[in-house]
C-alpha cells in the first residue's frame, strides 16, 4: 500500500509517501516557515495558513514526482486533522479531500499526536504495543499508555505551558530567535547546567501532569536580576540550567509513570524529542527501559508521520473522510 501523508498542523508544511510493504518513506518534502516567524518572535496563524495554501500543490507534485509511482499506485490520503492551528487544518483537510476525490482514494484524517507517536515504526526496531510514550512537542506535554493503534490513555499532561513552548518562551527571555528549542540547546552547550537552581515544576505531586510556567517566571525572574546588558557566559549558563530542569522533571515523572504502569518500553516523539540532551539524560537515568526514539527530523513536524499514522489507521478501522472537517482541539484519548 502506498499512502500520501499531509501536515499542515502548524507553521510546517510536509508531504511524504509511505510504502506499506517496505515500511518506509519512499519520498518526502517539507517547507518551514521558521525564518518568515522568527520575525515576530512566535507562529503568526494567519501567515502560516496562507504560506500553506501557496506551497502545498508543489510540494505535492515534487514528492509524487520523486517517489517514481503515479497517483494511480496511491491507496490513500492521510491529513493532519487535529489537534492544530485552524486555519493551517483547513488546508490540508481541504487539499487532501480534493485529491481524494480527484483520484477516488479514501481519505484519512489523522490525529497529529498519534502521527508523532506512530512515526517510531518507521525504525528498524520498532517498539510494540503496549509501551510508555513521552510526546512533548510545542503544543503539547503528554504521558500516555499506549495499548494499541487509536487506543490511548493519557496518563498525565501539562497544566500550563507545553514542554516546547517554555523552550520557545525562555529563548525569547534571553534574545535567542525562534524556534527557541534548537537555539537553547546549541548555546547550552557551552553553560553549566547547575549554574542556577531552577525549579522542578511537580515532580513531588502524586499524579503524573506537568507544569512549566512556573520555571519559565524563575527564568523571567533570574534575568531581571541581572546587571545589564547579559553576557554571553551568564546566557549559556542560563539556558543549560534551564534545559536540565526540563531533562529531569521528564525523566522523574517518566520513571513514575513507568513504575506506576510496569511498562518496560519508553517511546518519545515530538519537536523536543530532538533535543540530544534530554535524550542523552533519558537514557543514562532509565537504564532499565528500552528507550525508542524517531531520527532526529523525524521528531518536528513532518508529513512522513502523517503517512504512517494514515497507514496503520486505513487497516485499523477504514473510516473515510466525507466532509471536509477539522479539529483544533481533539484529546486523544477520544480516538
Ligand atoms: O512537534 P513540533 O514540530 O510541533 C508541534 O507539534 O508543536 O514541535 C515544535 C517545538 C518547538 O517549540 C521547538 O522549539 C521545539 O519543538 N524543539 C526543540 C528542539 N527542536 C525543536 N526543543 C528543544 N530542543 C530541540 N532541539
Ligand atoms: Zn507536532
Amino acid at each position: 500500500m502506498h499512502i500520501l501523508g499531509i501536515e499542515t498542523s502548524c507553521d510546517e508544511t510536509g508531504v511524504a509517501i509511505y510504502d506499506s510493504n517496505t515500511n518506509e518513506i519512499i519520498s518526502e518534502e517539507i517547507f518551514s516557515q521558521a525564518p518568515k516567524h522568527s520575525l515576530y518572535g512566535g507562529v503568526v496563524p494567519e501567515l502560516a495558513s496562507r504560506d500553506q495554501v501557496t506551497k502545498l500543490l508543489p510540494l505535492v507534485s515534487m514528492t509524487l514526482q520523486e517517489s517514481g509511482i503515479s497517483h494511480n499506485e496511491i491507496d490513500g490520503i492521510a491529513f493532519t486533522k487535529g489537534p492544530g492551528l485552524s486555519g493551517s487544518l483547513l488546508v490540508g483537510a481541504t487539499f487532501a479531500r480534493c485529491l481524494s476525490l480527484g483520484w477516488s482514494k479514501p481519505c484519512i484524517g489523522v490525529h497529529h499526536m498519534e502521527a508523532h507517536l506512530l512515526v517510531n515504526l518507521l525504525e528498524k526496531k520498532p517498539p510494540s504495543f503496549p509501551f510508555l510514550t513521552l510526546l512533548v512537542s510545542g503544543g503539547h506535554s503528554l504521558l500516555i499508555n499506549a495499548l494499541g493503534i487509536c487506543n490511548y490513555i493519557v496518563l498525565g499532561q501539562t497544566r500550563d505551558d507545553a514542554v516546547g513552548e517554555a523552550f520557545d518562551k525562555v529563548a525569547k527571555l534571553l534574545g535567542l530567535s525562534y524556534p527557541g528549542g534548537p537555539e537553547i540547546e546549541k548555546v547550552a552547550k557551552f553553560g553549566n547546567p547547575n549554574a542556577f537552581a531552577l525549579p522542578r515544576p511537580m515532580v513531588n505531586k502524586n499524579h503524573l501532569d506537568f507544569s512549566f510556567s512556573g520555571l519559565k517566571t524563575a527564568v523571567l525572574y533570574t534575568v531581571k536580576k541581572e546587571k545589564k546588558p547579559i553576557n554571553i557566559n551568564f546566557i549559556s549558563d542560563l539556558a543549560a540550567s534551564f534545559q536540565e530542569a526540563i531533562a529531569e522533571t521528564l525523566i522523574l515523572k517518566s520513571k513514575k509513570a513507568l513504575l506506576e504502569t510496569g511498562l518496560k518500553q519508553l517511546v518519545i516523539g515530538g519537536g523536543v524529542a530532538a533535543n540530544q540532551y534530554i535524550r542523552e539524560r533519558l537514557q543514562e537515568s532509565l537504564d532499565d527501559t528500552e528507550i525508542f526514539s524517531p531520527n532526529l527530523e523525524r521528531c518536528t513536524d513532518n508529513g512522513a508521520m502523517v503517512a504512517v499514522a494514515g497507514y496503520h489507521r486505513l487497516k485499523h478501522s477504514p473510516i473515510t473522510e466525507d466532509f471536509i472537517e477539522v479539529k483544533p482541539r481533539w484529546d486523544l484519548s477520544e480516538l
